[in-house]
């Protein structure tokens, strides 16, 4: 069977989290520009968009419409070839909906994990719990004989899924990055057992969706979150220690905005934790604290968890509060973990007051978002972390040692055997993550 045939049945199976939404979603785009071809004219394409939750379908759904008509008003022109023997259709704006509209009536919602029967691709991106995902792969594997399986699990071994559901190499992780429209990273995970022609599949997938597609080797938590994992404890560690003598929302505050600012990051630690979700880091935690001979539990988090303070995604795709609160983006109050209430960060004047306390930041900084398209963006980065390396207030002393920390874990990577290599870790975190530069670099010698 060819991928075009895979493609005519395809399941998402926790399609409505932040995850399978933009899996969905680009899976139903490439779909609809294979069924479009002339020789697949008379066939019938679907993708099932199985989730428990029916709100959340649709939501989903209302995704798929918004997100599409981005896209294919970015791509109007490129469509165009799709549509070449369809004179009736001349205008850009008439391509761009009929697009739309396809991809919309390509997704097929459903709460009824029967639905799925005879996919010939089944993507999971169910919670991060193995014995979920075990009694679901058990499921799947009876309802689809045929099926290849990517699963986009964040942690767990592929290995195991595999020998606990009996699924004989017919699972590959294929790791989405959030949000999976923009990250450019697909992280894909063989388990020993994984057979040959479904890597294949896997590989020609992730080219068609325009992925840039890094292998790991198949250790509980991979490349990314074994940067990510160990990246947010310390963080965590950082602001547990200031906070004795700043006081919890004062360190959150710093920490945070040293991991941004100073790092030159898209988010800071606790906002990207927040973005993840403090829930979904916890999962993942738990995962790789099981499997690997490191101890890597934190009471901060289960703090949080424990409190029901989540952070996460709206349907909407508005930030839910966590270590902070937000407004369009950006941070509005910070979690007191002691009086278990938001304190607002304009209010009192006390974030100036950190802001002090941090010192300036290097000379001529400019913010990752103006670094991002920068023409000058290679200088621009040697030149900041030079001055940073030559400055000693507080603020820079804490952005050096959480780069020298960053260094070691993408060292380890390479050296534990997870990562192929350092371009491997480097290449994870500028497109997966979107930084501006590697863990393991020459800048910030
Ligand atoms: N779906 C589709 N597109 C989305 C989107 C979504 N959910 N969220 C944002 N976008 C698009 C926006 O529409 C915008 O597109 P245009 O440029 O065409 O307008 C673009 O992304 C940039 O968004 P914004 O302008 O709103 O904001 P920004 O420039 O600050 O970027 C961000 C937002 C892309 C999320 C950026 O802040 C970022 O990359 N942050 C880091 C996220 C990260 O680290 N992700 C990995 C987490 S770990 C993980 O996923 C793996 C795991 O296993 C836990």
């Amino acid at each position: 069977m060819d991928l075009n045939q895979r493609l005519e049945l395809v399941s998402v199976v926790g399609a409505a989290g932040k995850m399978g939404s933009g899996i969905t979603l680009l899976l139903a785009q490439e779909m609809v520009r294979v069924s479009m071809l002339p020789e697949n004219r008379d066939k019938t394409f679907r993708l099932i968009a199985m989730d428990l939750d029916p709100k959340a379908l649709r939501g989903l759904q209302e995704y798929v419409r918004i997100q599409a008509l981005k896209a294919a008003e970015k791509q109007a022109v490129g469509l165009r070839a799709l549509y070449a023997d369809r004179p009736e259709l001349v205008e850009n704006g008439e391509i761009i909906e009929d697009f739309t509209r396809r991809v919309e009536q390509m997704v097929w919602p459903t709460t009824d994990i029967s639905a799925v029967k005879g996919s010939k691709l089944v993507f999971e991106a169910i919670v991060e719990k193995i014995d979920i995902k075990t009694m679901v792969y058990k499921q799947l594997k009876e309802l689809c004989p045929d099926a290849f399986f990517f699963t986009n699990t964040s942690s767990v071994p592929i290995g195991l899924i595999d020998s606990q559901a009996g699924l004989d190499g017919r699972i590959i992780g294929f790791h989405f990055y959030n949000p999976p429209p923009v990250q450019k990273l697909v992280e894909i995970i063989r388990a020993e057992s994984t057979i040959e022609e479904l890597a294949e599949v896997a590989a020609e997938i992730g080219k068609r969706l325009r992925k840039k597609l890094i292998p790991s080797h198949d250790v509980a938590g991979f490349i990314g979150n074994g940067h990510f994992i160990r990246d947010g404890l310390h963080g965590l560690r950082v602001a547990a220690d200031l906070s004795a003598e700043l006081g919890w929302p004062k360190a959150f505050y710093a920490v945070n905005r040293v991991s941004q600012d100073w790092l030159l990051r898209p988010m800071g630690i606790f906002q990207l934790i927040d973005y993840v979700g403090i829930d979904v880091f916890k999962f993942i935690q738990d995962v790789m604290d099981r499997h690997l001979d490191e101890a890597l539990a934190d009471t901060v988090i289960d703090r949080f968890v424990s409190l029901g303070v989540l952070g996460g995604q709206y349907a909407s795709g508005a930030q839910k509060p966590g270590f902070f609160t937000y407004e369009k983006g950006r941070v509005t109050a910070v979690y007191d973990l002691e009086k278990k209430e938001y304190l607002s960060v304009d209010g009192e004047g006390w974030s100036a007051e950190v802001d002090t306390w941090l010192g300036a930041l290097p000379e001529g900084f400019r913010p990752w978002k103006a670094l991002l398209r920068a023409p000058d963006q290679n200088e621009a980065l040697t030149a900041h972390f030079a001055a940073l390396a030559e400055m000693s207030n507080e603020g820079a002393n804490m952005a050096v040692a959480y780069l020298e920390r960053s260094r070691q874990i993408g060292q380890a990577l390479v050296d534990g055997g997870v990562a192929y290599d350092a371009e491997g870790v480097n290449g994870v975190l500028t497109s997966g993550f979107y930084h501006l530069y590697g863990p393991i670099n020459d800048f910030c010698r």
